[in-house]
């Protein structure tokens, strides 16, 4: 069941620029069963002592969401800059493609709490290095990288060296 589901993620060759193979998973988002599957695998990766969720934006946030609904856990939003009153800190990192900023909405992770973070696709890994030191950085304990999609070319694992990385599909 899961493997069908992850056979509905698309490549999209050369976007959003030219030469970047793009993975969409908005099939699998689309389809029922596949969303079922792929969100009762991820639950199925976090560690036991996990508190509360980390999702990036944007598809993180659909993922988050309802793993957080199955294992009766809240979600933290990591948001993309200027839409956040209020934060308790904000990262600029290099991404596949460009640059970009991630920031932590204020007062939604306690320190000392233990945290995973929830993703769709692990590229360079650029952006959940940034989550987990946004995290860090407020006193949490990351107990996972949890994403559907590795793509194992890019050291996006390299880059979390200190963090157990969960991917569903390494491709
Ligand atoms: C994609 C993906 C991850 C990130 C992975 O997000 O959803 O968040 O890139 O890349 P990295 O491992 O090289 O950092 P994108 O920037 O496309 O944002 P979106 O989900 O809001 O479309």
């Amino acid at each position: 069941r899961l493997d069908t589901a992850l056979d509905l993620i698309a490549e999209v060759p050369d976007f959003p620029e030219p030469g970047v193979l793009f993975r969409d998973l908005t099939p699998v988002f689309g389809d029922a069963a596949a969303f079922a599957a792929v969100v009762d695998a991820l639950a199925g990766t976090l560690d036991p002592t996990t508190e509360l969720l980390a999702a990036i934006e944007a598809r993180g946030f659909l993922l988050a969401a309802a793993v957080g609904y199955a294992r009766g856990l809240g979600v933290t939003l990591i948001r993309k800059p200027g839409k956040l009153p209020s934060v308790d800190g904000r990262i600029d990192y290099a991404l596949e493609y460009g640059t970009a900023t991630l920031e932590l909405p204020a007062g939604t992770v306690p320190a000392g709490s233990r945290v995973a973070v929830i993703d769709d696709v692990l590229a360079t890994g650029g952006t959940a290095a940034a989550t987990c030191a946004l995290l860090g950085e407020v006193g949490a304990e990351v107990t996972g990288v949890s994403v559907v999609l590795e793509l194992a070319g890019l050291g996006g694992r390299e880059r979390l060296p200190a963090v157990r990385v969960h991917a569903l599909r390494v491709r």
